[in-house]
């Protein structure tokens, strides 16, 4: 049949086979039962034989179907999307609609009781590609590099505001799931490119690089799509410190990763060691961190190996490797890189454990731009800016019931990162009048004067309070 993916693609929006049609026809129970591994609610939900519901169990729940005869299902067979036994359809590969529009081809999901998942499994888009994707610099970008692109997602949420898309992987399973994921979602043009880490790129430059590595730390290297072989953490450091090489003046590296919490050791150093000498500008963020119990559990489940004759051997090996490296703990979280081209760089290391605003991909540009301008002005241009407290600040005061001044008084970011921060009155009148009219020095002076204190002694103390509360994105510097 000429052009599957565009005949196939047109078939599975007719049907509906949308997330919206989707979530719509699974209902709430269904999709969180699914999110419990648990498929019998979602076959209840879709025993109807109808299109749509023929079209989830197929591709989305991997449940057998009779043969429908408005499925071209021999060319489908022959395209390795479907495959027919005693009378009944089966799928070859999940195939699910994702929230860009499109379609992400990969393996079958594994569920408990499944037949061992291979070692080249093409996983699926799902949480993990969902948060990189949230991520990522909604800049338009020019030439991207998506490393690791599995089933081709990053991809999805890239086409339309990349002029030229690399992208590579080194199971060549998954690039042939990527080109059918793109071919599926209406996307052309992307360069797939076969290899290990930066190997098939050698010499080039990028302005956006982006990775959801396989960043899974294991004893041992068994399954491609979540652990590379490396040694502990070292693929994820390794990315890191070789990404600069490959971004163009002023680009942007962003990456998934897991680190090791190592006893004696501060993870801050571990990962902000990454970081030190590649000249980029820098920002870590960890998100959450498990205990290694936790994390190997975890892991366990993802290949749906609990109950398995091999999980108690598999768990007691994971553990046993992590105690002979004195691991405490597995931190997840973000790492960006921007080649800002400062002679001196800035990494900010941080844990942010709170719901923020999202996609962070929205404003990750000016979070960077904020840690690089609070690192690199210096207190005379700092007291010559003009300060503009950002949108959305707003300030909570508390203290005694009828005292004259608040015990406490708290600045906290509605939008963005949501942060809260304790300050001192001197930086919260500046949050009350920095409209970026006047510049710094004649506003302290102002306050020094009504507040009765020494107003050289202010000039010399301010810049240091007021550093962080730019790097953390409370105050701008204003640039009209
Ligand atoms: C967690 S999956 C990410 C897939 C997809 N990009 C996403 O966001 O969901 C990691 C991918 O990295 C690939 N990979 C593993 N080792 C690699 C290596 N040494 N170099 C490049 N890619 C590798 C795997 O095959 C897999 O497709």
């Amino acid at each position: 049949m000429r052009d599957l993916p565009a005949r196939l693609r047109e078939l599975l929006l007719e049907t509906g086979y949308t997330l919206d049609g989707v979530r719509e026809r699974l209902g709430t129970v269904a999709a969180t039962a699914l999110a419990r591994e648990e498929t019998t609610p979602a076959l209840r939900a879709t025993r109807d034989g109808d299109p749509l519901g023929t079209l989830i169990r197929l591709w989305w729940l991997g449940a057998p179907v009779e043969a429908p005869d408005w499925l071209p299902v021999d060319p489908l067979v022959e395209a390795g999307l479907l495959a027919v036994q005693d009378g009944l359809v089966s799928a070859k590969v999940h195939l699910q609609p994702w929230e860009t529009g499109g379609y992400v081809v990969s393996d079958r999901k594994v569920r408990p009781g499944d037949p061992a998942l291979r070692e080249d499994h093409v996983v699926g888009a799902g949480g993990a590609s969902a948060n990189l994707a949230q991520l990522v610099s909604r800049r338009p970008a020019g030439r991207v590099l998506d490393l690791g692109t599995g089933c081709g997602v990053q991809v999805l949420h890239l086409a339309e505001r990349a002029r030229e898309i690399v992208a590579t992987d080194v199971n060549r399973r998954a690039l042939r799931m990527a080109r059918l994921s793109w071919a599926l979602s209406g996307i052309d043009g992307v360069d797939a490119r076969q290899g290990s880490l930066f190997e098939p790129v050698e010499g080039e430059r990028f302005d956006l690089v982006v990775s959801n590595p396989p960043f899974v730390i294991s004893p041992r290297g068994r399954f491609t799509y979540r652990e590379s072989g490396f040694e502990a953490d070292g693929f994820c450091r390794d990315l890191v410190r070789l990404a600069p090489r490959f971004l163009s003046q002023g680009g942007t590296c962003q990456l998934l990763a897991n680190w090791l919490h190592v006893e004696g050791e501060d993870w801050r150093d571990r990962v902000g060691g990454w970081l030190a000498g590649t000249g980029c500008d820098g920002w870590v963020v960890q998100r959450d961190v498990q205990d290694p119990a936790e994390y190997a559990e975890l892991w366990l489940r993802d290949a749906a190996e609990q109950g398995t004759p091999r999980y108690r051997e598999l768990y007691d090996d994971w553990l046993g490797w992590f105690e002979a490296m004195k691991v405490t703990g597995i931190g997840f979280g973000w790492i960006t890189l921007h080649d800002s081209g400062s002679l001196d760089p800035v990494v900010r290391v941080e844990e942010l454990g709170q719901r923020v605003e999202l996609p962070v991909g929205g404003y990750v540009d000016e979070v960077l731009a904020s840690v690089g301008v609070a690192h690199r002005l210096t207190d005379e241009e700092l007291l010559g800016a003009r300060l503009v407290l950002a949108e959305g600040v707003v300030e909570e005061r508390t203290g005694p019931p009828g005292a004259e001044d608040p015990s406490r008084i708290v600045l906290r970011q509605t939008r963005g990162l949501c942060r809260t921060v304790r300050v001192g009155t001197v930086e919260a009148a500046l949050a009350g009048v920095c409209d970026g009219d006047y510049p710094l020095g004649p506003l302290l002076a102002a306050i020094a004067e009504l507040t009765d204190q020494d107003a050289s002694d202010l000039r010399v103390r301010a810049p240091e309070a007021l550093r962080p509360l730019i790097a953390e994105g409370f105050f701008h510097i204003s640039t009209a």
